[in-house]
């Protein structure tokens, strides 16, 4: 087991003996002996390493030490005499691991943009903002997990491959053998767009289910809130309305947003002062206050009144753009809103049609900066008006014989929603583009490792 420079650093265990291994971020040579700054990853600070040249390779070696290079240090933990660290570690033994050629290795001491580290995702993890992005990602997804376990909900792991369009949309990816023949599932198959209808079956036998995995959508979107390939978040909960599906959205987003900002301040600090200003007043903000609630009819009027301001118009029935929910979350509302009850018409066929025939018990939650981060609805229960969802949406019914199996043997009203993980990420880094919020972005015409 390494000892990671975090610990080190909050322990602060004057004295001890200790061996670290991490990448060379800077050599400074003062004319008596080099200060390295050393980082392993672990957190965003570097460990300050005094290396004297009495060490045996320090002509040899470490004198031409550069940003990249690995190394292994055995030294003692000394409290430091100048300002910027508390304490520093006195090299016995530094040992060079590998070598990074300072003509050729792209990352040096300046800032690069976001655009030019995006050329290389095998190295932009090495850097400040990816690397902080990185640990405040790693610690949300534990956060999600937390917070269903907390709450008694089961993990499901739904299939990545399936031969269900859940959105309706056709924008699966197809999935088939190379060289194939006949289909290999026997039928026409594809990448998931959402776990969502594997997860109502589990939520009819165990509750109250999440499921939490990478998601496909062949969409042609090169938008900077779009991927071809992004992670959901998609709890399922039986005996369970719009409201109480609402309530668990709103919980869950103040949760994470909560827990991230103790548990990251560090890397949250850097995002607030370098990527967007106030970011973290703006996330305290949406802990602190309750949404906004808005059906949709009363949202459409509420655009129309400055319908001016959009390339699209707004009237009662089109899909709202998302120059249109940024408009309601970032000038008119300034927090974020829920939408409920869109029209029917332009809504997947698994939502709840309302008693007015027109409006189905849908969901989405818009936050400033990004627009649409949660969409949700209640589940069409009732057996005869879903497959007459399903046949005005052009779906044959037999092919889902077994969603219908769920309304036909103790159906249940039941209610889900899917929050998009990178666009959380996004909210809470401030990141302007959701390519710097996953390890390998892949969007069209780009998937390069
Ligand atoms: O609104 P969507 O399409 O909802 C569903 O897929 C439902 N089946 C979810 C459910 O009820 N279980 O997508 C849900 C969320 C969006 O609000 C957005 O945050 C994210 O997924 N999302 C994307 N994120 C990145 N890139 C894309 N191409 C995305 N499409 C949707």
């Amino acid at each position: 087991m390494l000892i990671r420079i975090q610990k080190i650093l909050k322990q602060k265990d004057e004295g001890s003996k200790m061996k670290v291994q991490g990448w060379i971020r800077t050599r400074r040579d003062t004319g008596s002996f080099s200060f390295l700054e050393v980082n392993d990853g672990s957190c965003l600070a570097n460990l300050q390493v005094i290396a004297n040249p009495e060490l045996a390779n320090y002509q040899q070696e470490i004198s031409r030490l550069t940003a990249g290079c690995s190394v292994e240090v055995e030294g003692t933990l000394q409290k430091s005499p100048a300002k910027g660290q508390d304490v520093e570690l006195v090299a016995e033994e530094v040992q060079v691991l590998g070598w990074a050629d300072p003509e050729t290795y792209p990352l040096q001491k300046k800032r690069h943009s976001f655009e030019f580290l995006r050329s290389m995702s095998h190295l932009r993890p090495r850097t400040n903002a990816l690397g902080a992005v990185t640990r405040v990602r790693s610690h949300l997804s534990f956060g999600v997990h937390r917070f269903f376990q907390e709450r008694d909900f089961v993990q499901i792991h739904t299939p990545i491959i399936t031969t269900s369009d859940c959105e309706g949309a056709g924008e699966m990816f197809q999935v088939s053998a190379a060289g194939e023949k006949t289909p290999f599932f026997g039928r026409q198959a594809g990448l998931t767009v959402s776990g969502q209808l594997q997860a109502e079956v589990y939520a009819q036998a165990l509750g109250q289910v999440y499921t939490f995995g990478p998601t496909f959508r062949a969409e042609n979107s090169n938008t900077s809130r779009h991927l071809a390939e992004f992670w959901m978040i998609e709890p399922e909960m039986a005996f369970c309305d719009l409201a109480c599906d609402i309530e668990l959205a709103t919980d869950m987003l103040k949760y994470l947003l909560h827990d991230v900002l103790t548990a990251c301040s560090d890397d949250l600090a850097l995002f607030d002062k370098f990527i967007e200003k106030g970011l973290l007043k703006k996330l305290q903000t949406v802990i602190d206050n309750d949404f906004v609630h808005i059906p949709y009819t009363n949202a459409v009027e509420e655009l129309s009144a400055v319908s001016g301001k959009f390339e699209y118009p707004v009237q009662w029935g089109i899909d709202l753009q998302s120059e249109h929910e940024r408009y309601l979350t970032e000038e008119i509302y300034k927090c974020p809103v829920i939408v409920t009850d869109y029209p029917a018409s332009i809504k997947p066929f698994y939502m709840r049609l309302s008693d007015d025939e027109k409006t189905v018990a849908a969901m989405d939650i818009l936050v400033p900066g990004i627009g649409e981060i949660v969409g949700g609805s209640q589940r069409e229960e009732r057996y005869d008006i879903l497959v007459q969802r399903m046949v005005e949406a052009g779906i044959e019914p037999d092919e889902y014989e077994w969603y219908l199996d769920l309304r036909r043997y103790g159906s249940v009203p039941h209610a889900g929603f899917g929050l998009g993980f990178e666009r959380l990420v996004q909210f809470v880094t401030g990141m302007a583009n959701i390519r710097e919020v996953i390890s390998f972005p892949r969007t069209p015409g780009y998937a390069p490792c």
